[in-house]
């Protein structure tokens, strides 16, 4: 049976992120594969790298083993066939939570030798999942966005495995935009994009769970 994680690393758990990586989870489990979805903010308390280096060393060489809310994450993307990680860009970056992850599943990773580099082949695939206020456009060629995406997909290709992306930008961020005193979105738009386009690309993950099962990229 093909295992399959998805982790949603929006602190919200019906929103935007947590839709689409649901909807990857969906396409993923219609393939046949059994699918364990985490939300990253309802686990137990974690943090990011402690820089204990049991990850460098004796028998826990290559594992992170410190014990606390991501252990269980940490553990499945080790057994998966695939992964599926949706998140929201805060502050142009992953969101923090993402951020404690990947410090850990990369760190663990790295042997800290000329070589092997790794302690395993971070071949497992991944569809990366990114939600935005920024439109989709910032994320192709050229833009600060555009950097730092590839610049994702590089070290989660170095820690898990291959990654591609789904970007879904300009999302409908909160349900009623009259209860803020924002000027900067434009509210009708939102909610029309939300409404026509939105399920498409929820349709898009679909596809793409679907595909990490019946087709992986490697
Ligand atoms: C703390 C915080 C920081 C954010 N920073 C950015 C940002 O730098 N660029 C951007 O395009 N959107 C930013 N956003 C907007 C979110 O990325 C966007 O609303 C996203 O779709 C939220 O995902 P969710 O609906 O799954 O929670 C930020 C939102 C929050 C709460």
């Amino acid at each position: 049976m093909t295992r399959i994680v998805a982790i949603n690393a929006s602190p919200r758990i019906t929103w935007n992120t947590a839709t689409l990586v649901r909807d990857a989870a969906r396409g993923a489990e219609s393939a046949g594969a059994e699918v364990q979805v985490f939300d990253l903010y309802q686990l137990d308390p974690f943090m990011g790298c402690r820089s204990c280096f049991a990850c460098k060393r004796g028998k826990t060489a290559g594992r992170c083993v410190y014990p606390d809310g991501l252990t269980p994450v940490i553990d499945a993307i080790r057994e998966a066939d695939g992964v599926i990680i949706g998140t929201p860009n805060y502050l142009g970056d992953v969101s923090a939570g993402l951020r404690c992850l990947m410090e850990r599943v990369t760190f663990q990773n790295l042997t800290y030798k000329k070589d092997p580099r790794w302690y395993r082949e971070a071949s497992t695939p991944v569809l990366f999942i990114m939600t935005s206020n920024a439109p989709d456009g910032a994320y192709q060629e050229g833009g600060f966005y555009a950097h730092m995406l590839q610049s994702k997909l590089m070290s989660i290709s170095h820690a898990i495995g291959p990654a591609r992306p789904l970007v879904c930008g300009s999302t409908l961020q909160v349900s009623d935009y009259s209860r803020y005193d924002w000027d900067m979105f434009d509210a009708e738009q939102r909610r029309y994009r939300h409404e026509n386009t939105f399920p498409l690309e929820r349709e898009m993950a679909e596809e793409l769970g679907t595909e990490l099962v019946s087709n992986p990229w490697a």
